[in-house]
């Protein structure tokens, strides 16, 4: 009962024939719209949790991570250029596994888009306080209002992330007056932030701080931390997997590309393997210097980054400059080994260039809820456009409203973690939704194929498995927990509301674009 209610995969494309936007982006540009995505809270921020689960392994967790990623942007690439348009993940599975599994992956990219811009708004605030207001302004923000309560992961005195809340309001209202992001300002940022990275890898490999020693032991917590501890190197590298999500958003411009066949697979893999050098260079220059040993507890296993005993343990004078309990992880490197006033500049770049990823993902939520709430499967009210602004103002307002809650209360590395768990799950689908698409419609034109298609598509699914599992466990519980009450809302309300299950697929794709109304034989309950 389950597994009907297939979204005919020509009406889907008629969609796209009908929007047929103009063709004009190439590789560099896809490129450059992937790292504007990508770069952000992961590699400014996170560096210090996945230091604090790794050690020096941080910069295997970086190889790893980026791997899964960059076989999951094939599959990517496969499906984008065959199905461009708006809803991502969540469009290719209602056209290849139903509507039911299509719900629980728009309901985990709430995971990773909505959670990601609060975790990216945290990632933000720790630059804001520690850099704008600290190092240049010379103010200290009490500590009640610099981050959430002890007992949700936050720090000693902790009650409210107010910079953090104020940013994912301030990008939200942005989004409502119709703010989008221009490829020129992107362009800046990237350069911004390329900038600040190459800086930091040139100062630091270059420091007489350097020493090799810092890179002794390797793996301090082993490879594998054991499944649920979120330790070791491959629990690094299932949170840091967060420093590549985002990559994603670039499948969506298919359709605005020229010679797709070429372009899409270069700007999503081109851009992944750009990031992942830099990031492993990152990684070593921050070890390399100030060294990166996690703080252990009892039996020598690292204290869980983000938790009560670690925040403890950083707000003692001993540990007070180790790079694992840094809010601001790079400026506080350059910092530490005598570039103070560059360490200002990297954590102004950051300061600058974070609110654009925030703005990019829950721009990118907006869309999902509003392809859903456009297929019925949420409450049409969802979908309506501003009057004035032409946006999606009441879907909007939501997410931002929520994002903000998120990262008012809660610590960047749980927000990134559960972020993930939902990623890992909608990447998994999308390798499936390519081979289904592959056994079912073998003819249909693909502009871009997946190279040994039996080979990329299963690692991407093992991949993405085998990160989930090395996720906390609290991180992998969210999911199915999450899941149930999506369940319960598909049952009790989209099943009955599906525009599909009620007989009816709309062809349009634009937010304020007129719409079509095709009636199909209605498959049944
Ligand atoms: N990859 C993005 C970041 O690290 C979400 O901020």
């Amino acid at each position: 009962m389950f597994l009907d209610r297939i979204k005919p995969l020509d009406a889907i494309l008629a969609t796209a024939q009908k929007k047929s936007l103009h063709r004009s982006l190439g590789w560099f540009q896809l490129m450059l719209f992937g790292i504007g995505c990508v770069i952000g809270t992961g590699i400014f921020v996170l560096t210090a949790a996945g230091a604090q689960k790794a050690g020096p392994g941080l910069m295997l967790a970086f190889a790893i991570a980026g791997a899964v990623c960059i076989v999951a942007a094939l599959c990517y690439a496969e499906i984008a250029s065959m199905i461009p348009v708006a809803g991502s993940a969540y469009t290719y599975s209602y056209a290849t596994m139903g509507e039911f599994l299509a719900w629980t992956v728009g309901w985990a990219l709430i995971m990773e888009y909505a959670i990601a811009a609060a975790a990216v708004s945290v990632g933000w605030s720790g630059y804001f306080s520690g850099t704008f207001l600290n190092e240049l302004l010379g103010v200290q923000l009490p500590p009640w209002l610099a981050a959430g309560p002890l007992a949700l992961g936050g720090a000693p005195g902790g009650l409210i992330n107010l910079p953090a809340l104020v940013i994912a309001l301030l990008v939200t209202a942005l989004l409502v007056v119709g703010t989008s992001e221009s490829a020129k300002f992107n362009a800046i940022l990237v350069a911004i932030k390329v900038a600040a990275l190459t800086i930091f890898v040139g100062l630091t490999l270059s420091s007489p701080s350097f020493d090799t020693a810092n890179f002794n032991p390797f793996l301090p917590a082993g490879i594998f931390g054991g499944w649920g501890t979120g330790v070791g190197a491959v629990g690094a590298a299932a949170t840091i997997f967060f420093a590549y999500v985002g990559f994603d958003a670039v499948s969506t411009a298919a359709e605005e590309t020229k010679n797709p066949q070429r372009n899409v697979p270069i700007g999503l893999v081109g851009s992944l393997l750009f990031c992942t050098v830099f990031y492993i260079l990152v990684a070593a220059g921050a070890v390399g210097t100030i060294g990166g040993q996690p703080i252990m507890g009892p039996g020598g296993v690292p204290f869980p980054a983000g938790s009560e005993e670690l925040a403890r343990q950083c707000a003692m004078a001993e540990h007070a400059q180790a790079l694992v309990c840094s809010n601001e992880a790079l400026a506080h490197v350059l910092r530490q080994i005598g570039f103070s006033g560059v360490g200002n500049m990297l954590g102004i770049a950051a300061f600058l260039a974070l609110p654009s990823v925030i703005l990019v993902l829950i721009f990118g939520q907006t869309r999902i809820f509003f392809v859903m709430a456009r297929d019925g499967l949420l409450p049409e009210k969802l979908s309506t456009v501003h009057p004035k602004f032409k946006t999606p103002h009441i879907v909007t307002l939501m997410t931002g409203g929520v994002v903000a809650l998120g990262a008012a209360f809660f610590p960047v590395g749980k927000l990134a973690d559960i972020s993930n768990a939902g990623t890992l799950y909608a990447f998994m689908m999308v390798a499936i939704a390519v081979l289904i698409l592959r056994t079912r419609d073998p003819e249909r034109k693909r502009a871009f194929r997946v190279p040994v298609v039996w080979v990329v598509a299963p690692l991407t699914v093992i991949g993405c498995l085998f990160l989930f599992l090395n996720l906390p466990i609290d991180a992998m519980l969210f999911l199915p927990g999450w899941g149930v009450i999506g369940i319960v809302i598909y049952l009790l309300y989209s099943r009955r509301s599906s525009h599909l299950g009620r007989g009816i697929v709309e062809v349009v794709d634009d937010v304020a674009g007129e719409e079509t109304q095709i009636p199909i034989h209605p498959p049944g309950n």
